[in-house]
């Protein structure tokens, strides 16, 4: 009874394998999980509400109209009740539906205002899950951090063979497991969005050239990268970077300040924002619209500046404020006293105060101070991925102590 005690909500959505979803029901409640149906109207074509009450041992939920079903379970109670949501069958339907957040049936409503770790499980016809737009869909949703199993290679219901097989009951049966098994704690920021800023930016001088910094976006990354392994929701809103995007992490990419800016307020709400960016403080006044040319003879043009906006002060005092805002500072003496008043002066929670007397900027390490209200935390010179998970760890425990982190 591996699997006492957890609880998978289930959604049977329309693919001729939805039959095996009834397989799967059965090796869930074998191993003592709790398995809620729901079924889809497409997935009722192909199993009947009967066979999957019966097995699942509890109501099958079909109907967001069902008056008795809300009164009884609302669909968002219905979302959030189980430890974790599996789509299986997932059809090419079901995924596009998720994918641009419908709701307008039972099962895209639930998938759309659950806060639990999601797997789906594609069945479909080769040609379907080849298609770019399917293709396109099943990144999206697994860039937000969904997770797959399969489709595997084989005979399907058309005679036809090809990718796009439903994984077999005992494959999805592992991996819920697997996610169901895995210890609660380490995913202590599910549920949460965090947005974070990472990257330089560039501000245009003409559409060829412009102004930017030496920012690698590594730290920016990996703070993004760390905050989902602990189960949260991402939004990365970096400037031109060469870096991979980090896996789960929603990534909206920008060139100027005030682009990064509009990118930052459209992700709200969050309950943690981390402006790890190196923002242009200036941009060109008046950007020109045609390259500008070298006349023989003349002056330089002169470039006049217009100050950019402070991405970190405005998420900071911004009526939808996250809960916990975090600053940088690269500084190259009187460290601390100078983080204490950006701190102030931004108005965010916690500053990481970074040395950068030594090189920073492109380089791997990083030893930083976190300086807020409570002091400050002295941490030893660790490599950019190690800052962010540590910043993340300490997020975790924040929100975790403390109804208020700041
Ligand atoms: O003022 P300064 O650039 O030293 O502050 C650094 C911190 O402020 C960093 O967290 C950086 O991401 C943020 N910042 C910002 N928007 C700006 C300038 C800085 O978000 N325009």
């Amino acid at each position: 009874m591996m699997l006492q005690g957890r609880h998978v909500l289930l959604v049977i959505s329309g693919s001729v394998s939805a039959f095996k979803a009834l397989a799967l029901m059965r090796l869930l409640r074998k191993a003592g999980a709790r398995v809620t149906p729901v079924l889809t109207a497409g997935g009722a074509r192909f199993v009947t509400p009967h066979a999957v009450q019966a097995i699942a041992g509890e109501p099958v939920h079909q109907d967001l109209w069902s008056l008795a079903g809300e009164a009884e379970i609302g669909h968002i109670r219905l979302a959030r009740m189980a430890d974790m949501v599996a789509v299986v069958p997932a059809s090419a339907d079901f995924l596009a539906r998720m994918a641009h957040g419908l709701a307008d049936d039972l099962a895209s409503t639930v998938l759309l205002a659950t806060d639990r770790p999601v797997l789906v499980a594609p069945a479909m016809n080769w040609a379907m899950w080849g298609h770019p737009a399917t293709q396109a869909n099943m990144a999206l949703l697994e860039a937000r951090g969904v997770r797959r199993i399969g489709p595997g290679t084989g005979a399907m219901a058309e005679a036809e063979s090809g990718p796009g097989r439903l994984a077999e009951p005992e494959e999805v049966f592992d991996v819920i497991a697997a996610m169901l098994t895995q210890p609660r704690d380490a995913q202590p920021l599910a549920g949460r969005h965090a947005l974070v800023t990472s990257g330089p930016t560039q501000e245009p001088i003409d559409p060829v050239r412009y102004i930017s910094n030496r920012s690698s976006g590594q730290q920016g990354h990996a703070i993004a990268a760390a905050l989902a392994a602990l189960g949260a929701r991402v939004t990365l809103v970096s400037g031109p970077v060469s870096l991979p995007d980090p896996a789960g992490v929603q990534v909206v990419r920008v060139e100027t300040a005030q682009q990064m800016l509009a990118a930052c307020e459209a992700a709200l709400p969050a309950e943690i924002a981390i402006c790890a960016a190196a923002v242009a403080d200036w941009r060109v006044a008046q950007a020109a619209p045609q390259k500008m040319k070298k006349q023989p003879g003349e002056a330089p043009p002169p470039l006049a500046l217009a100050l950019n906006p402070d991405i970190l002060a405005t998420l900071s005092r911004h009526a939808r404020r996250p809960r916990l805002v975090v600053g940088f500072a690269a500084e190259t003496e009187h460290v601390i006293e100078h983080a204490r008043q950006k701190l102030a002066r931004k108005g965010c929670d916690w500053i990481l105060a970074n040395d950068v007397s030594a090189d920073v900027f492109g380089g791997t390490e990083n030893t930083i101070h976190l300086v807020s209200a409570d002091g400050v935390e002295d941490w030893p010179k660790l490599p950019k991925t190690e800052v962010g998970r540590r910043l993340a760890a300490r997020i975790a425990d924040a929100f975790e102590t403390a109804t208020d982190p700041a």
